[in-house]
Parts: C-alpha cells; sequence; structure tokens
C-alpha cells in the first residue's frame, strides 16, 4: 500500500499520495487537490513547493552536500573538468574517452559567432552591463538559427543548439568585456582548450600573447564546475517555466541569464566585492556593517551570506574559500579584501542574528575574489556564474522537455475588490 497524507477539510477525509526521491525525502503529490477539494496550496517563494521530479543534482541543506548525477561536488572539483561535467549533466553520465573528445570538438568547431553579430557590440554603450548584453546576444543567437524556433525540434537539431550555447557563451561574453574597454575582439582559436580559450578572448592583446597561466585555467575551471547546477534555484526554475511554453532554448536560457542577473541570486557576488569594498572604504569596521546587516529598519544585507536551502553550509564556499588562498598565494597576489571577508565570515558566525537564522557564506561570497584576483572585472562576475551554470540550465531545460511537463501555470487567491459597476469618469 503506497504513502499518503490524510487531510481533512470541511468535515471530509482526503488521502494524497506521498512521493519518496531516491535520497528518501518525502512530498505530498497534490496534482489532484484542487479537482478533489476545491482548495490550492499557497507557498510564497515556493519555500516549500517541489515544482518537478529531477534526476539532475541531489542537495541536502541540513548536511551541506551538493551532487552531480550523484558524484559529490568535492570530486568533480578536485577531478574532473568543467566540459565533462556539463556532459555529465547533459547526458546523465560520464563521458566515456570517445565521447568527451567527440563532445570537446564539437563545442570547438561552435565557438565562432556570426560577423553581423558584432555589430550589436557597436551599438551598445561602452558601459553596458554585460548581463545585459550576454541575455540578449544569447536570445539573438536564436535569429541567426531560425530552425531552432521550431518548438517540435528532432533531438539532433536540439544537441546542435546546445553546442552552440556551450561554445558560444565564452566569445559573447569575452568579446562584451573586450567592448567594454575598447579593445579590438580576440577570435577563438582551436588549439586551446575551453577555459584557454575564454582567457585568451578575455586578455590577449594584438600588441602582445596573453601567455595562459595554469593556476588561473585551473582556477577557472573549478569554480565553473561549482557553479554548473543547482537543481531548482531561481534561475533554473526561470529557464525551466519559460522553456515550458515551448518558448526555444536560446531564449528560455536568456530569461535564465535575467534571472541569475539579481543582486539576491547571482548578481550576489558582484554585490559581495562592492559591499567588501564599501566597508573598507569606510574604515573596515567590520562590527558595525554587521549591526547594519541585523537591523531591520536597514536595507543592507550581508551579501553573500545566507541561502534558502543551505541551513548549514555552503560546500561551494568552503572549496571556494580554499582556492582563494591557493591562487592568491600562487600569484603572489596581498588582496586586503580577502582577509576583510575572513573576518566578516568570523564576526557573523559568531554572533547570534546569523546563528539563530543559520546564514552561512555561499557560493557567492568568496567567488568574486579569486574572479578580481585574475582579472575580471567586477561587473562580468555574474556573466562567469551564468558560463558556468548554463550546462545546468540546459540540463533542466531537457529534463523537463524529455518529461513532457505541461506549461508552468501557478495559481492563486485573489484578494482584490469584489465585483462592481462601472461608472464613467463624468459621475466619479
Ligand atoms: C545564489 O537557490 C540557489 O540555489 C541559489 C544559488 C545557486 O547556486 O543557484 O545558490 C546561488 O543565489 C546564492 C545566494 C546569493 N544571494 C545573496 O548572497 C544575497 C544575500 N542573501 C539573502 O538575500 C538571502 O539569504 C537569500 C536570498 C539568499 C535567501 O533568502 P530566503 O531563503 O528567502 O531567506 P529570508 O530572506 O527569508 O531570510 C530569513 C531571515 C530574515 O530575517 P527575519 O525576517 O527572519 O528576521 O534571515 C535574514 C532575513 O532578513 N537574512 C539576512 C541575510 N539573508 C537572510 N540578514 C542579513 N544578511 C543576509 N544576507
Amino acid at each position: 500500500m503506497s504513502e499518503t497524507a490524510e487531510i481533512k477539510l470541511d468535515g471530509q477525509t482526503y488521502n494524497l499520495p506521498v512521493v519518496t526521491g531516491s535520497e528518501g525525502e518525502k512530498a505530498i503529490d497534490i496534482k489532484g487537490l484542487r479537482g478533489e477539494t476545491g482548495y490550492i496550496t499557497l507557498d510564497s517563494g515556493y519555500k516549500n513547493t517541489g515544482a518537478t521530479e529531477s534526476a539532475i543534482t541531489f542537495l541536502d541543506g541540513e548536511k551541506g552536500i551538493l551532487r552531480y548525477g550523484g558524484y559529490p561536488i568535492e570530486q568533480l572539483a578536485e577531478h574532473s573538468t568543467f566540459l565533462e561535467v556539463a556532459y555529465l549533466l547533459i547526458k546523465g553520465e560520464l563521458p566515456t574517452k570517445e565521447q568527451f573528445k567527440d563532445f570537446n570538438n564539437k563545442i570547438t568547431r561552435h565557438t565562432l559567432i556570426h560577423e553581423d553579430m558584432k555589430q550589436f557590440y557597436e551599438a551598445y554603450p561602452r558601459k553596458a552591463h554585460p548581463m545585459a548584453v550576454l541575455a540578449s546576444m544569447l536570445c539573438t543567437l536564436s535569429t541567426f538559427y531560425p530552425e531552432s524556433q521550431d518548438a517540435d525540434r528532432d533531438i539532433d537539431s536540439v544537441d546542435l543548439t546546445i553546442t552552440r550555447l556551450i561554445a558560444k557563451i565564452s566569445t559573447i561574453a569575452a568579446w562584451s568585456y573586450k567592448n567594454s574597454v575598447g579593445h579590438p575582439v580576440v577570435y577563438p582559436q582551436n588549439k586551446f582548450n575551453y577555459i584557454e580559450n575564454f582567457m585568451n578572448m578575455m586578455f590577449s592583446m594584438p600588441t602582445e600573447e596573453y601567455e595562459i597561466n595554469p593556476v588561473i585555467a585551473d582556477a577557472l575551471d573549478k569554480l565553473l564546475i561549482l557553479h554548473a547546477d543547482h537543481e531548482q534555484n531561481c534561475s533554473a526554475s526561470t529557464v525551466r517555466l519559460v522553456g515550458s511554453s515551448k518558448a526555444n532554448l536560446y531564449s528560455s536560457i536568456s530569461a535564465g541569464v535575467i534571472a541569475l542577473w539579481g543582486p539576491l541570486h547571482g548578481g550576489a557576488n558582484q554585490a559581495v566585492i562592492e559591499m567588501l569594498d564599501k566597508v573598507r572604504k569606510d574604515g573596515g569596521s567590520i562590527e558595525k556593517w554587521v549591526e547594519k546587516a541585523k537591523d531591520k529598519n536597514d536595507p543592507f544585507k550581508l551579501m553573500g551570506f545566507g541561502h534558502r536551502v543551505y541551513k548549514n553550509f555552503d560546500p561551494r564556499a568552503k572549496i571556494i574559500k580554499k582556492a582563494c588562498d591557493d591562487v592568491l598565494e600562487n600569484l603572489g597576489i596581498q588582496d586586503p579584501i580577502l582577509d576583510l571577508a575572513k573576518k566578516l565570515e568570523e564576526v557573523a558566525l559568531r554572533d547570534d542574528y546569523f546563528i539563530e537564522r543559520k546564514l552561512y557564506p555561499n557560493v557567492d561570497f568568496y567567488s568574486g575574489i579569486i574572479y578580481k584576483a585574475i582579472g575580471i572585472p567586477t561587473d562580468m562576475f555574474t556573466v562567469m556564474f551564468a558560463m558556468g551554470r548554463l550546462p545546468g540550465w540546459i540540463a533542466q531545460w531537457q529534463e523537463m522537455i524529455n518529461r513532457k511537463e505541461p506549461i508552468g501555470r501557478p495559481r492563486q487567491i485573489y484578494t482584490g475588490p469584489t465585483v462592481r459597476d462601472y461608472t464613467p469618469i463624468n459621475n466619479r
């Protein structure tokens, strides 16, 4: 007899099915609730509501566990590569040597963007935020591949769109940076691997060849792995919702980029550095800013702290904090911002306000310090997050399509005026 949840409404008893996941998580399946009882559920921000069943990523907020396809993030960050993790998320299994070679070659061969897209860069204001550029350029890709707009696309054309997205996002990102500093764009080169190509497009100059630093390449690869997926977060849910209307994959991903841009989500990595800078310029009084973060009347929040799911620690933050030390030491950089971040973490984690609310550093708290150390400008930090998260968004979109999930359309409880008659303006 399968497990059920009993609810009593208006003197009637209903039994709703209970769903149990492969890690023992439980949910009450309410798909029949409204039909049987006339009631819906209400859960602002979906804090307690599951949107789907998914086999891509598992995270346990209490135990600080994060696994892609069952593989612990600590092992993948240590031993895998970003493109291999992208394959795992999208295909559900780690690739064989042959499969990876084919996947990697296809991506290498699709890194160029149409020359006509260069005109769009010239039309943006120099200081256009690269997240605005990224979102529009990714959506614009669909205009260069109109066949991708066909809702009932076949698997081969979906695979080609996936390849194009992963290949071209790094070129689009690097070119938005070059355009913002008035430097000529650098074309991708097939001799480089994915990360090296991005670094070369970002930092190479016509006047001098950029020398790839393996320490930086390794740190970037690790950061992209750590950002690759995070189950039903705000931007992944956006990609799923937009994709559920059968909008094309380019547009669904573009919507995910825009959702990620928010400072409460991926935009936090830029906001952390801006916050630490503000604290430093203000004389570095940690206690003053921690008090501000606790003050309900003060809109200031400790950016990079807190998480909807992790109520213990964000395993990614632990790995990134260690990578921070390694990269800065290796590059011989003494960044006062890192010391400030560590002090802020120490003070906050001793403070009852943060302890009671289980607020710990999240993935965004230390990542910006590494990006800054390797020369990536602050307004490009969330673009880096988007580059890392792209395979996760693709995997979430693909799972929603393959499971033939219905168009997402939540209900509501109406609280506005009840029916009333219109009166012409002269009578009001
Ligand atoms: C990401 O979902 C994901 O998986 C996201 C992500 C991913 O990989 O996709 O992990 C990436 O988005 C990480 C989060 C980055 N955002 C930030 O660092 C911004 C700062 N953090 C907060 O805005 C907040 O913690 C959230 C948005 C991350 C989570 O918000 P919740 O779950 O809605 O929690 P809440 O706002 O209801 O906070 C609970 C309490 C409140 O106080 P009380 O009303 O109970 O008194 O904690 C307080 C909040 O005021 N609080 C903070 C705080 N975060 C929460 N107080 C001060 N500083 C903070 N950072």
